[in-house]
């Protein structure tokens, strides 16, 4: 198992919640507070909602736009699975579009080839901390009319022309999972700067309740209906809320994120400088005006060494809404929806010929050396 670098400042400030007896965050709470107010001074964003999860957090985020019933929103073909789950948990239509082969992030003409009169959003994940080519894509995003969610749970601190990724689309969410650039084991983030999205996140994430609101947004109240006093549960939601043991966590996560990118870069340098010249491999490749900040280093590899295995729409579940037509929560999938092998052509070949190296901070910079002689070592013995 890595070591996460936890240490005194976590520890120290665990002991003040557990000793407060305030667990939850109640309307704003201590850490899970400070928390969100100094994550969007750090990434550059007003309104933050700390969540449970990440997974949680891209459902917030999907369902903060306020879609109807059976939309489409346009995914990448490979990305993990807790990018279309959320979609489809909402009542909407996730929609495969194919990617970029050199980094299997979506690609713009392979979101313009899948919109329909339906399409109302795209999800662009900022694959292994590589960011996105965001203008390309948000110049379709504009010329369709549809909203853009950034998932940036690999990709704290990677830029795009100079702006922290997070800060282009209309909301961003974030996983605070063990294996992230920081965490709390589990967690997730919303940023938006729209107080409307941010609103239905809260309302969402909330069980339909305000009083989360925080930046002076005012709250609604809850008028009698027909005399009785009501709890002012305004809109449909899960109780997907941080707690204050995952807020003081990550007060103390936040403020170790530059030390913790620095150490990534020095791991990111070995591997590049240890397999810049090894036939077969290649090393990532980096859209124009992007900084990336590895969470896993992208290789493309020889087939008998990849070993990338997400391609939504193969996966069982998948092949069950295939079969019957409908989406897990019912929502019949219009005909053009496809989830069969062949939909996203570049995305099923390239993932084939993809590795990847776990730049954790964590990692001993000996221990990464060791790992990427040890693949140079095999792709020399596949190039003969
Ligand atoms: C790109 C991406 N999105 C979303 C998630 C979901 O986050 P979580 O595991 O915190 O639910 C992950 C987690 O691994 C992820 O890598």
């Amino acid at each position: 198992m890595p070591q996460r670098c936890f240490g005194e400042e976590e520890l120290a400030n665990l002991r003040e919640v557990i000793e407060s007896g305030e667990l939850w965050r109640g309307v704003r709470g201590k850490f899970v507070g400070r928390f969100e107010d100094e994550f969007g001074q750090w990434l550059g964003r007003k309104y933050v909602l700390g969540i449970c999860s990440g997974t949680c957090a891209e459902e917030t985020a999907v369902a903060s736009l306020g879609l109807e019933l059976g939309d489409e929103v346009i995914c990448p073909a490979s990305a993990p699975i807790f990018v279309s789950f959320p979609v489809i948990s909402v009542g909407c239509v996730p929609v495969f579009a194919d990617v970029d082969p050199r980094t299997l992030i979506i690609s713009p003409e392979g979101i313009e080839a899948r919109i329909t009169e339906r399409t109302r959003a795209v999800l662009v994940v900022h694959l292994w901390g590589t960011p996105a080519p965001m203008d390309e894509i948000m110049a379709v995003a504009q010329r369709h009319n549809l909203k853009v969610i950034e998932d940036c749970a690999q990709a704290y601190g990677a830029c795009h022309r100079g702006r922290k990724v997070g800060t282009i689309g209309d909301v961003a969410c974030f996983s605070l999972q063990q294996s992230k650039h920081i965490t709390a084991g589990e967690g997730g983030i919303i940023a938006t700067d729209d107080p409307e999205i941010y609103k239905r996140a809260v309302l969402f994430s909330n069980v339909g309740m305000p009083w989360l609101y925080q930046y002076g947004l005012e709250q609604p109240t809850s008028e009698p209906l027909n005399g009785l006093r009501r709890r002012g549960h305004f809109a449909f939601g899960h109780n997907y809320r941080m707690s204050e043991l995952q807020g003081a966590v990550m007060v103390a996560q936040l403020a170790k994120l530059p030390e913790f990118n620095a150490r990534r870069k020095k791991l990111v340098e070995i591997i590049e400088t240890e397999l810049g010249d090894v036939p077969g491999v290649e090393l990532a490749h980096v859209y124009p005006n992007t900084e990336p900040n590895f969470w896993i280093y992208p290789l493309r590899v020889p087939e008998a060494l990849g070993d990338y295995a997400e391609i939504n729409y193969l996966e069982a579940e998948f092949q069950k809404m295939q079969r019957t037509r409908r989406t897990s929560l019912g929502i019949p999938l219009p005909d053009y929806v496809q989830y069969k092998p062949g939909e996203c052509p570049q995305a099923e070949a390239a993932s084939k010929g993809f590795g990847g190296i776990d730049v954790s901070h964590a990692t001993d910079p000996e221990d990464m050396r060791q790992a990427a002689r040890n693949i140079r070592e095999k792709a020399d013995k596949l190039s003969g």
